[in-house]
């Protein structure tokens, strides 16, 4: 059973005709996206604001009309996908590396969906590595003061060298083990200069599209 594909398929029931949808970026917000692109050519009319370049891309293979901030003042519906799911709907994100995006996005939504395979439950946060986006400038002092928050960062790389998201910037990958407070850390992260944005997701998903003991499951908060 492909979990991923399932989830990511059921989400789309709850885009509707006319509405302006915001694209996660990911390997099951993948399914969501083909999905519309069928319901777009068979006449669905809906605009689509990507999370990332690389979803940008697959929209536009699919032919899912794009738009941004400057054409649309909300978003009526968001779907992404999450690296960990809490049991009061708190995220992980950011594995793939589009947190900024994905918040700002997830944010603006009235609705925000999110499509797990049963591998992202969790009880309490922490199990995958909190991504975290930092500026360039001074990366060195910023990941000491994320230690001090308690953690092991390790900053990202692909093939030895410093992965840079499509804002321009660094993710570091944090190791909390367990996150006792999820608001709370969001908070303290973002007070840090040179932390551009966090993984955390709080109180921001409003149902959770899952699978339990085989079948897709939907947790509402
Ligand atoms: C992208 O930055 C992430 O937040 C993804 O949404 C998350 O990593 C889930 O990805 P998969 O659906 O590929 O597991």
């Amino acid at each position: 059973m492909n979990e991923k594909r399932l989830v990511g398929e059921k989400a789309v029931e709850y885009v509707k005709n006319g509405m302006v949808v915001g694209l996660g970026t990911g390997s099951t917000v993948y399914y969501t996206i083909k999905k519309l692109g069928e319901l777009v050519r068979a006449g669905m009319n809906i605009k689509g604001i990507p999370t990332s370049e690389q979803t940008a891309a697959l929209a536009r293979e699919e032919g899912i009309t794009l738009t941004d901030f400057n054409e649309v003042e909300s978003i009526d519906i968001a779907i992404d996908g999450a690296d960990e799911v809490d049991a009061d709907l708190n995220l992980i994100k950011g594995g793939g590396g589009a947190l900024l995006r994905e918040k700002i996005i997830a944010n603006a939504a009235s609705t925000f969906i999110v499509v797990a395979d049963s591998s992202k439950n969790s009880v309490k946060l922490g199990t995958f590595p909190l991504p975290v986006e930092i500026v360039q400038f001074g990366f060195q002092m910023t990941t000491r003061k994320i230690i001090g928050l308690g953690c092991k960062p390790k900053l990202r790389l692909k093939d030895g060298t410093p992965v840079i998201t499509d804002n321009g910037n660094y993710i570091l990958d944090c190791e909390f083990k367990s996150i006792e407070s999820p608001a709370v850390l969001e908070q303290k992260l973002n007070m840090i200069p040179g932390v551009v944005e966090n993984g955390l997701f709080v109180n921001l998903a409003a149902r959770v599209i899952s699978i339990n003991d085989g079948m897709v499951s939907e947790r509402i908060r």
